[in-house]
């Protein structure tokens, strides 16, 4: 497997694959790597020729009181999962490569899509996230880019970017993948320890609580809401940030009663460790 450093490097890399007609896929990370990363490797190694990994932690997506320095830099094991999971090459580039000046050129989506749900607590991180994502996709001109729908809001987000900046890539939002006992894989579980780890179960658990009242015919979003925070409430551990509803695609205010899909997703601090988890409600469910 290949370690990219720089841009002009990838890009060498890629040329002449491309010109042989060869796919290449993206799988765009912030490092890190777990199982729930593993699996988007891995389809994009089934579904292309090449598959390369960026790992990058990207500063501008960081508000100023959250966890840039903090944030786990593995490069090591990141390049050994990778490599296991099937990638062909890492792109890891330094800040000064993705971002060399000071003026810079941002991509932002505007309207609810990105003042909703994490984007009211974090008013800048998707406007870095897409940045970041415009930069990767128009470096690396991927046939195919994979993202988790654990960060259901970002896949929300980016499809709106790829379509309005007419991206040529196929975008592919894969399934949460979660530990036995059903917590999300998150880069952030690491910051737990053992008695949040335990208290962070009651995120999937009221998720279920939910799903169970959606498949016996509940349909008022503010019931099902209310189910959600009941369960989340009687955990001590767990500060709840936001538990809601909207309609997917497109993060509309949903029909009420509830009708098609609609994504309910939710933010709940375990400790000082913000854990974030959802579910689609409709024909497909994911928790
Ligand atoms: O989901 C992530 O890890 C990041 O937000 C992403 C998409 C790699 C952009 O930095």
């Amino acid at each position: 497997m290949i370690l990219c450093k720089s841009i002009a490097e990838l890009r060498a890399l890629l040329k002449p694959l491309k010109t042989q007609g060869k796919t290449v896929g993206l799988v765009p990370t912030m490092g890190a790597l777990h199982a729930g990363h593993g699996s988007l490797i891995a389809a994009s190694a089934r579904e292309n020729d090449f598959t390369v990994v960026s790992v990058f932690v990207n500063p501008t997506q960081f508000g100023p009181n959250e966890d840039l320095d903090a944030y786990p830099r593995t490069l090591e094991s990141d390049c050994q999962l990778a490599e296991k999971m099937g990638a062909n090459a890492v792109f890891a580039p330094s800040v000064h490569e993705m971002y060399p000046s000071e003026d810079m050129t941002w991509v932002e989506v505007t309207g609810n899509i990105t003042k909703v749900l994490c984007g009211k607590s974090r008013p800048i991180h998707f406007r870095g996230v897409t940045t970041v994502v415009a930069k990767l996709f128009l470096i690396a001109a991927p046939d195919r880019a994979y993202f988790g729908q654990k960060d259901a809001q970002q896949a929300e987000v980016i499809k709106r970017m790829v379509k309005d900046l007419f991206f040529d890539l196929e975008l592919r939002i894969m399934p949460i993948v979660r530990e036995e006992d059903g917590l999300a894989k998150s880069s952030r579980n690491t910051y737990l320890n053992a008695k949040e780890r335990q208290a962070a179960l009651c995120l999937s658990r009221s998720l279920k609580e939910a799903e169970r009242l959606y498949r016996n015919g509940e349909r008022n979003p503010e019931v099902l809401k209310k189910a959600v925070r009941n369960v989340l409430n009687a955990e001590p551990l767990a500060e709840i940030d936001y538990v809601d509803i909207y309609a997917v695609p497109g993060l509309k205010e949903p029909a009420v009663p509830l009708t098609g899909e609609n994504l309910l997703a939710i933010a709940v601090k375990i400790g000082t460790t913000r854990l974030i988890d959802n579910v689609v409600l409709g024909d497909i469910t994911t928790c």
